[in-house]
């Protein structure tokens, strides 16, 4: 049987394979096996040359599909170079099921049936580097801080806790020079502090040259409701980064698959330490961009709502007294403007006292953002104003962890420039702008500071546009769809 062909059963054997898994085993080793279409897609992005012999690498294989679909794209050439093919895999049930479907690939093969991790940190330790193309959906999982994984990992430099970053750093590091790789992983590893040692690790030895996206966050591993914001990625190890491929589908048939090449510098933005990597919108007509700020430069800052609210039970109160602070939490915010008190399952207000004072703000205009928002919702940015004046005869606020506060060297703001700020981050412009860099619904301080944002005269400006018709709340959500070109 050649490679094509046994693609085409191998979608029935992962569903049955799949349904027959313990689902915590299922889970603990992260076993959601790619569906055919991607695989194809993934091993499209491979490049074999008519000359050079093949050894691919397929580490955490399942029952083989993405090494069927990596052979049957070598089949597609003129196959003079031969192709072996090197697979890992730990669990028991899947041996069989990859038995035969590498057996019926025509390549030669091996499959070893041992942690990848430890392997690969080990051969690559010995010097080995032998495969010229990876192709991996490695498994999900965090790593315990001091688990083994860990430690091994720590011998190739790099520290992480989650074995998918553990999966593709090691096989960079059992890669021959300018050797592919295909993989599909969570976008997770993009942006965010957790990241960031991982980020300084790989794009030091490899060069991004695609990058694709699912519009849908849950239709890359559909059959396994998986709700996983996932990026298919092609690196190539020691190259020189040039400009890379940007495509888009709105999901696993990519019937409507779209493409771009854009430098890189709208990939990684050059200077920045934080290393966060963009995915820019295939579509040219609604590339991002944002006015020139920092908050730095506008003396402005942003911070997590300071109250964590589980640690400060028994100071809080559903009824306000009359010596408490109101405590804040996004559901007081209906159709964007301020409902407090208000009755519910959240309190309302919280004592002032010499256990929670360090926690509560100044009374005064805050702009608050939610840190978080659910799947459903359009908008992953979602502000809020809290005008001076709502609170007019308190002296402390309390704001709950799950806001998100912009503030003056921790006080109150200009009310004109709140109002500015808030329908600014309202926008559309904002909200195009933060999809390009954060893959999850979680919007958190260092994700706003890294917006720009437009002059204090132009926050004002907008502000006071807004005063007038007494809005700049969480409605007018559209109002500065064309903000990048207005503010700059
Ligand atoms: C997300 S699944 C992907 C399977 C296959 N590559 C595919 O795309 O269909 C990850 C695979 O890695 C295997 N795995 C998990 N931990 C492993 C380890 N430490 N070493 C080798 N394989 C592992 C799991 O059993 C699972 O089959």
């Amino acid at each position: 049987m050649d490679a094509a062909r046994s693609l085409l059963d191998l979608d029935q054997r992962r569903r049955e394979i799949s349904s027959q898994l313990d689902p915590a085993q299922r889970s603990a080793l992260g076993q959601f096996l790619t569906p055919t279409a991607t695989a194809r897609f993934m091993a499209g992005l491979l490049h074999f040359s008519g000359n050079a012999s093949a050894q691919l690498l397929d580490p955490g294989a399942g029952i083989g599909a993405l090494s069927a679909a990596a052979t049957a794209r070598w089949e597609l050439g003129d196959r003079a170079a031969p192709l072996s093919i090197t697979c890992y895999e730990i669990e028991r049930t899947f041996r069989l099921p990859l038995q035969a479907t590498l057996a019926g690939l025509g390549a030669p093969y091996q499959v070893v049936h041992d942690d990848f991790i430890e392997a690969a940190v080990l051969a690559s330790l010995r010097g080995e580097r032998p495969f010229t193309h990876v192709i991996l959906n490695p498994p999900y999982k965090k790593i315990a801080t001091g688990g083994r994984h860990r430690a091994l990992l720590r011998k190739l430099g790099l520290e992480t806790s989650n074995l998918y970053a553990g999966f593709l750093a090691s096989a960079v590091a059992l890669s021959a020079s300018h050797a592919q790789i295909v993989a599909i992983i969570p976008r997770s590893w993009m942006n965010g502090l957790y990241f960031k040692p991982f980020r300084y690790w790989l794009l030091h030895r490899v060069a991004i040259t695609h990058i694709h996206i699912f519009d849908r966050r849950d239709r890359a591993f559909a059959d396994d409701r998986v709700l996983q914001e996932n990026v298919i990625l092609k690196l190539s190890v020691g190259a020189d980064q040039g400009e890379v491929e940007i495509s888009a589908s709105s999901d696993d048939s990519f019937h409507d698959l779209r493409r771009r090449t854009v430098p890189f510098n709208e990939v990684v933005t050059p200077g920045d330490e934080e290393l966060f990597v963009h995915i820019p919108t295939t579509d040219a007509e609604s590339i991002p961009s944002l006015p020139g700020n920092s908050l730095r430069e506008l003396g402005l800052d942003v911070c997590t709502g300071p109250v964590v609210d589980f640690r400060l039970r028994v100071h809080l109160h559903m009824q306000p007294d009359s010596g408490d602070a109101p405590l804040l939490y996004s559901t007081h915010f209906s159709n964007g403007h301020l409902e407090w008190p208000k009755a519910g399952s959240k309190p309302n207000a919280i004592a002032i006292n010499e256990n929670t004072r360090r926690w509560l703000m100044p009374a005064g205009t805050y702009v608050l953002t939610r840190r978080f928002t659910s799947k459903e919702e359009k908008r992953r940015v979602v502000a809020y104003l809290l005008p001076e004046d709502a609170l007019a005869d308190k002296k402390l606020i309390g704001f709950e962890n799950h806001l998100n506060v912009f503030h003056a060297l921790k006080h109150g703001l200009d009310n004109h420039i709140a109002r500015g700020l808030c329908a600014y981050l309202n926008s559309q412009a904002v909200d195009d702008y933060f999809r390009t860099f954060s893959g999850h619904t979680q919007v958190n301080a260092t994700d706003l500071r890294r917006l720009r944002y437009p002059s204090l005269d132009q926050l004002k400006q907008m502000g006071k546009v807004h005063a007038e018709e007494d809005t700049g709340s969480v409605a007018d959500t559209r109002r500065y769809r064309n903000a990048k070109t207005t503010t700059k």
